[in-house]
């Protein structure tokens, strides 16, 4: 697909294709399918008169997959902004995406998702939502709050801290098991379950057992993974990267865990010079081969050209600290950092790790050039009780 003058034909086509959440990438994909006697890759010329460029336009758009449906949850564009006293620090061009200002229920990354999760529930003509996480979940209070604004139930399993039985229960700092998101959660009237600490599968089936409750008692329910994760969530992700109206950036840094807010900047910057850097909150290095699942179903969804494999994902390990939900020294001290520079607060699960990584892999000069640092939310996280020295010290 290394033809310059089709790349700009179809560039043209862009403002359409965004219209019709369509990428670049896919459209060349589905041009050169659907017109291969118009696209000439020995001599890199886009072969059409411009009578013919207007019908295979139409023809075009007309055979790409439909958008999902959404409702709509969130403010956006969320605001785009550099960090001029942490780009002193770090010597980088360093810019924020702020997502923990969705103005949705305190914000947050899975604001977006629900926009296409609850679209697709509304569709099933479910009643009830079912999920699963741990009890200072971000993901189930805003699934919370995106159910009460719709008329649905939510229900959730959760546990204080769920594990993966491979790396062992952690221990030290846990972030705490009340008020924060579980005080949100009680003000939203949300079906808590608190199960006792197990492995993230147990939690899995807890779920499955809470939403066939519900459909015993002939409620029709619509089950939603672990934050959010699925192709649709994956979308939204692909949808949020057009906001990015100051790029092209070189690097775009994100806390990763159930993987779709990756997954779907992936598959956004595919093909393009920026890199997506993801700042595990889990331990378990498998969890790409999870990311490449979710992206397969994402791929299918847009048409795109090609499948992103498990080995694609960049995934850093090294801030991951005790565990999944625990807090960390260097997260710590990132947070602080980020208060005391910038007047922006992150959270201790996720993007206090992510701030805490990208600050090492600037300073070994592994990441330069111009940055964006995507503020995945979580903030309530720091108002959770029993925390000594979490946040503070
Ligand atoms: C604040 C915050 N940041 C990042 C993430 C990770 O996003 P994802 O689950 O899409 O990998 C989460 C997920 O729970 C989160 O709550």
């Amino acid at each position: 697909m290394n033809n310059p003058a089709l790349w700009k034909h179809l560039f043209r086509m862009r403002a359409l294709a965004i219209r019709k959440d369509i990428s670049t990438n896919s459209l060349v994909a589905k041009f050169v399918a659907l017109f291969p006697e118009h696209y000439d890759d020995s001599d890199a010329t886009f072969n059409a008169s411009s009578r013919w460029r207007a019908a295979i336009r139409r023809k075009l758009v007309g055979h790409m997959p439909e958008t999902p449906p959404k409702v709509q949850l969130i403010l956006a564009p969320t605001p785009l902004h550099r960090l001029k006293n942490l780009s002193r620090e770090t010597h980088l061009d360093l810019w924020i995406k702020r997502d923990d200002l969705t103005g949705f229920a305190f914000g947050g990354n899975k604001g977006r998702k629900l926009e296409y999760l609850i679209a697709d529930a509304l569709n099933q003509n479910a009643e009830v939502v079912t999920t699963c996480g741990s009890s200072q979940s971000n993901f189930i209070r805003q699934l919370g709050a995106a159910c009460s604004k719709h008329g649905l139930v939510c229900a959730a399993a959760a546990m204080h801290l769920p594990y993966d039985n491979a790396a062992g229960k952690p221990t030290g700092k846990h972030i705490g098991n009340s008020n924060g998101n579980v005080l949100l959660d009680e003000i939203l009237g949300i079906d808590m379950h608190i199960h006792p600490d197990d492995d993230w599968e147990v939690l899995y089936t807890h779920a499955e057992v809470l939403a066939k409750e519900y459909e015993t008692k002939g409620k029709r329910v619509y089950r939603v993974p672990v934050g959010g994760s699925s192709p649709l969530g994956a979308y939204a992700f692909y949808q949020a990267a057009q906001e990015l109206t100051a790029g092209p950036f070189d690097w775009i840094v994100t806390a990763s865990s159930s993987g779709s807010t990756q997954t779907g900047l992936a598959y956004a910057f595919d093909g393009t010079p920026t890199k997506i850097q993801g700042i595990a909150c889990d331990p378990e290095p498998e969890i790409a081969n999870d990311f490449a699942e979710i992206g397969y179903g994402l791929a299918q969804l847009l048409n795109h050209p090609r499948q992103i494999p498990a080995n694609e994902y960049r995934l850093d390990f090294n801030s991951v600290g005790a565990g999944y939900g625990m807090a960390s020294e260097e997260g710590r001290e990132a947070t602080e950092l980020m208060a005391r520079q910038e007047g922006i607060f992150l959270d201790p699960v996720y993007t206090a790790k992510a701030l805490a990584a990208l600050l090492r892999l600037a300073k070994t000069k592994q990441i330069e050039g111009r940055v964006l640092f995507w503020h995945t939310g979580g903030t309530p996280a720091i108002f959770a009780d029993n925390q000594p020295n979490a946040i503070a010290g």
